[in-house]
């Protein structure tokens, strides 16, 4: 896959994975639609993708607002002619209040931004991938939707929803020339785990895990999920039975 020239929309661009990505491809040559809630951090990151080789235009918008995001969307559309890739990685970790007391308002916002934020982006930019036969749906998920985790139970609930979903647009568009990617990443060092005291499993510097989440989208991959001990961890999780995973698990404090 060439990756000159293409046209992306990038959710959660001013910080941590989709910042580091921007930075990525614009020295690939793409077009970026950079996506987020501040302004500003995305002007800044607009102005090094320029410098590093790639065109990028600004599209400050929450992605729980439908209307919103397809007003971004709608732009590079008319401006670039088309959308080749959508890469839905707008994204919080929550708190660990919204598991601790259960608030509903909390683990409302968790799902709105997480896996309604997806859906919106999604909606956004399909109709004119299906029109023009050809496009690439790229789902930031991650292990944690993979079974329940401790003190996750928004986020985990909102990633196993972000997977299922994204696979299941994928058995309905597959013969109509869009592709579906869904990466399912491990602990990586961003904001979203900063400040965290106690020790995350194989957790990545963000460096590392860029090339594997290019690799991924280049290879047009259905599903990615790395580091692989984790992955390989989390996947035979699956089929442990409940006292077994709940005896192993459920003693982990990584989130605290
Ligand atoms: N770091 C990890 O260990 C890890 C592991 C697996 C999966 N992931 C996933 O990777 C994605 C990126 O996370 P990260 O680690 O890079 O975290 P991050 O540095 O906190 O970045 C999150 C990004 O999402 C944007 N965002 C949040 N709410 C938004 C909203 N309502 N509308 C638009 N943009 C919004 C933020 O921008 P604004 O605040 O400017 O809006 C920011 O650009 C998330 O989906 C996360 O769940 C992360």
């Amino acid at each position: 896959m060439k990756w000159k020239d293409k046209v992306i929309f990038l959710t959660g661009a001013s910080s941590g994975i989709g910042e580091a990505l921007a930075i990525a491809l614009a020295k690939r040559g793409v077009v970026l639609g950079l996506v987020a809630r501040r302004e500003e951090m995305l002007r800044d990151l607009a102005a090094r993708c320029e410098a590093a080789g790639g065109k990028a235009r600004v599209l400050a918008c929450d992605v729980t607002d439908a209307g919103e995001v397809q007003k971004a969307a709608d732009a590079i559309q008319a401006e670039f002619g088309r959308i080749d890739i959508l890469i839905a990685n707008a994204g919080i970790g929550g708190n660990n209040s919204e598991t601790r007391e259960l608030e509903p308002d909390a683990v409302r916002n968790v799902i709105e931004i997480n896996l309604l934020g997806a859906v919106n982006s999604v909606h956004a930019v399909l109709p004119h991938m299906l029109e023009r036969g050809s496009g690439h749906l790229v789902a930031i998920s991650s292990l944690a939707g993979i079974r329940g985790l401790p003190r996750s139970a928004a986020y985990s609930a909102s990633k196993a929803g972000m997977t299922a979903f994204f696979e299941s647009v994928r058995l309905d568009v597959q013969s109509r020339g869009i592709d579906v990617t869904i990466i399912q990443p491990g602990f990586i060092k961003t904001p979203l785990t900063a400040g965290r005291e106690n020790k995350m499993p194989f957790i990545m510097e963000l460096d590392d895990a860029i090339p594997l989440f290019i690799r991924a989208i280049e290879r047009k991959k259905k599903f990615a999920a790395f580091p692989w001990p984790l992955a390989t961890f989390v996947r035979a999780g699956k089929i442990f039975p409940a006292w077994m995973y709940d005896r192993i698990v459920g003693r982990m404090r990584f989130r605290e």
